[in-house]
């Protein structure tokens, strides 16, 4: 019996199996309006049999955005583009959700195949990125981002508000916000982005505060049925991670008891150069301990894309749920095909009706 293909209930939503598909930005948006190809690429990827789908990280305001080609959700064209999308996620037996995010002080990039870097400042696509504090990321991206005042954090935080509304409006019933990765929510609570000497700087809990604040903010708006996740880098593999995790772990807990339901355990990203030790599951044993000392579910990716790796997280109760994503990329029905490698017998377990019932038919 595999432990991927059993159904995951959190809050009210039932997933028909383990296997969700991680945001992956597609940096094809024109003015963050959804369009063609993110239904096509988010439809498929839904019919190949994953439990969820969650739509890439989604700019909470113009300049939270990666790159000008990242979706965004500040106005009501962006709802409306998003809603033909989350139907035919949910047609196709899927779970719809979206990552909210803002970039911080690695937004407004070019595109990763048109140089990864920060846009130059004659370009016209170029505008002013926000931080914590005046520190660049530096490699590709060495622009100094303008060190938000209390107004700017007010505002930020108001705008992941208006977008969970949005998001909600949209019909997607899983909210995650994205506190990794560098990105503002990561670059508060790092210390090598945030020398604040304000409410928002310095101890582990005054660089938690707007991470914190956002979330219980969203909570209030984001029904109480509905799951409201986080992905979030408890680690950065910097030399000090003994520090970091335990530190990361405290947050977690303050933010279960703000109400969030779900915790998808990521690598911090906030400065360059850090050793990080890829390799197949590699974040298992971490994501593990934050399920055990914080009592909430969690999900990863990052080399779970093998059948047998994905399998393993769920049956070793290191993971509640897989999100696979590359391995979804190269073959967007690898979950079926997982299910049929693992020996799950029933495709209705992974399809809809309408393939299932002749895969089953004719299976052998
Ligand atoms: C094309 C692409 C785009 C990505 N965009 C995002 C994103 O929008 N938000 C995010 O949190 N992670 C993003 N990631 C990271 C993935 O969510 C995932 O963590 C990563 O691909 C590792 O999982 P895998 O080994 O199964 O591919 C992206 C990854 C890829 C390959």
């Amino acid at each position: 019996m595999s432990a991927l293909f059993q159904p995951f209930t959190l809050k009210d939503v039932t997933l028909r199996n383990r296997v969700a598909i991680p945001p992956m930005c597609q940096y094809e948006a024109v003015d963050g309006l959804a369009n063609d190809w993110h239904h096509v690429h988010l439809a498929g990827l839904a019919r190949g049999g994953a439990g969820l789908v969650i739509v890439e990280a989604t700019g909470v305001s113009p300049e939270g955005r990666i790159t000008p080609n990242c979706l965004g959700l500040w106005n009501d064209q962006q709802t409306e583009a998003l809603k033909p999308i989350v139907a035919a996620i949910k047609a196709a037996g899927a779970v719809p959700g979206i990552q909210l995010g803002h970039a911080g002080r690695k937004a407004n990039a070019n595109r990763p195949w048109d140089g990864d870097d920060h846009i130059a400042p004659d370009d016209a696509r170029y505008w002013q990125t926000l931080a914590p504090s005046a520190i660049a990321f530096g490699q590709g991206l060495p622009r100094v981002p303008k060190a938000m005042s209390i107004a700017d954090i007010e505002r930020v935080r108001n705008d992941f508000v208006a977008a969970a509304k949005r998001a909600l409006d949209a019909g997607f019933q899983w909210l995650e916000l994205h506190f990794a990765h560098g990105y503002l929510g990561q670059s508060f609570f790092s210390h090598h982005s945030n020398q604040r000497d304000d409410l928002y700087g310095g101890s582990a809990v005054n660089r938690g505060r707007f991470l914190l604040e956002t979330l219980a903010a969203v909570r209030k708006v984001w029904p109480e049925h509905l799951p409201l996740t986080a992905r979030f880098g408890v680690i950065e593999y910097d030399g000090r991670d003994e520090q970091t995790l335990a530190e990361s772990i405290d947050l977690v807990k303050h933010f279960k008891r703000e109400g969030l339901d779900m915790l998808s355990v990521s690598v911090g990203f906030t400065i360059p150069n850090v050793q990080i030790p890829w390799g197949p599951s590699f974040l298992a044993p971490v994501a593990q301990r934050v399920r055990e000392e914080t009592g909430l579910p969690v999900s990863s990716a990052w080399g779970f894309g093998t059948p047998d790796a994905a399998e393993a997280a769920v049956a070793g109760h290191a993971l509640d749920l897989v999100m696979v994503g590359r391995s979804h990329l190269a073959d967007p029905h690898w979950t079926y095909a997982a299910a049929k490698q693992l020996g799950v017998s029933k495709p209705s377990w992974t399809l809809p009706a309408p393939y299932a019932h002749w895969l089953e038919r004719y299976s052998g």
